[in-house]
């Protein structure tokens, strides 16, 4: 049997050119027996607005379709759509010690951060394990930030299979390399700084960001050092290896300018992404489509989740 690769995706709105190096790539590389889903249960921890929900969540899908996904090779399904998961994470809370859950990083983060939580947000890492655990998944591919989640997850199994006996699958994870995105202010690009470069802005949109990304001022005629410059490491990310070196070249050599570079990354920003941003406007205006692959994502992944739950009922006496 191959490896059951399996990861949820946020729903946030406006992907970006961060997102798209930093996963979406990478998963859609990945997505041979892959389970994806929307991870819509997680979002209302944040999310508390039924229309802004529901459209973040096909325009996630909608994004994974339009750079490549192929509903028949993996399966893409809404979170929601296999409500089995949340029965799994009540089985899962009841055997799982409060101290695992107090040690979320990113619970104490959010909550140092000055947010009131919620029951549900103390309980993301167990609804996260259920994810996990229901459609016996091998391998979760992850960012660090999420490494925690996974070790709890493993936590969390083998718990509950002390108590029960072995109901669960330990799953493995496997952190990509990080590959670096900076932002048109140089820093990480992220939504939350106000700096992404969105993948499927209009050509106008997409062109004022990128001659706002922020250089030094050297004069035109002066040699450049290319690694510690925004346009440059943006091109890398999305030109060939022969067409960086060149451009790399010219900014050693001097005499080539920051306007020169925006117009190049420019050219190439719309060649790789322009096929994706059609699919993507032809999907939005059919949503039909999108929601026939989601549902029968979902009829897949739900046969595996009732088997599973079933095996963990049965194992805990109900
Ligand atoms: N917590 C993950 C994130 O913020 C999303 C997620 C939910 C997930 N359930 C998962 C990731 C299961 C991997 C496996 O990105």
């Amino acid at each position: 049997m191959e490896k059951r690769y399996l990861s949820g995706i946020q729903p946030s709105g406006d992907l970006h050119l961060g997102n798209y190096f930093g996963a979406i790539r990478q998963h859609i590389a990945a997505q041979e027996n892959a389970f994806y889903f929307i991870a819509n249960y997680h979002a209302l921890t944040t999310v508390n607005d039924a229309r802004l929900l529901r459209e973040q969540t096909l325009q996630a899908a909608a994004t994974y379709l339009a750079l490549g996904l192929d509903p028949d090779r993996a399966t893409l399904f809404l979170q929601s759509d296999v409500p089995e998961v949340t029965e799994l994470t009540w089985l899962l809370a009841t055997t799982t010690s409060k101290g695992l859950l107090d040690r979320a990083v990113s619970y104490k983060d959010k909550v140092a951060k000055g947010i009131t939580p919620g029951v549900g947000l103390y309980l993301y890492p167990v609804l996260m394990a259920a994810d996990i655990l229901i459609y016996e998944s091998d391998v979760v591919p992850v960012g660090s930030d999420q490494v925690q989640h996974v070790e709890m997850c493993r936590d969390m199994a083998a718990s509950f299979n002390a108590c029960y006996g072995e109901v669960f699958k330990l799953p493995a994870y496997e952190i990509g390399t990080p590959v670096p995105v900076p932002g048109t202010d140089g820093q990480k690009m992220s939504k939350s700084y106000g700096n992404t470069i969105p993948l499927f802005a209009s050509r106008a949109e997409l062109r004022q960001r990128v001659l706002g990304i922020v250089t030094d001022s050297l004069p035109l005629t002066a040699p450049k050092d290319p690694d510690r410059c925004t346009v440059f490491r943006l091109y890398r990310l999305v030109a060939s290896e022969e067409q960086a070196a060149e451009m790399a070249e010219k900014y050693r050599a001097g005499g080539y300018g920051y306007g020169s570079a925006k117009a190049a990354l420019l050219e190439r920003i719309e060649e790789t992404f322009d096929g994706p941003r059609k699919r993507y406007a032809a999907l939005l205006a059919r949503p039909e489509e999108v929601k026939k692959a989601l549902r029968s994502g979902a009829a897949r992944a739900r046969r595996v989740a009732r088997e599973v739950l079933e095996r963990a009922r049965e194992a805990c006496g109900l």
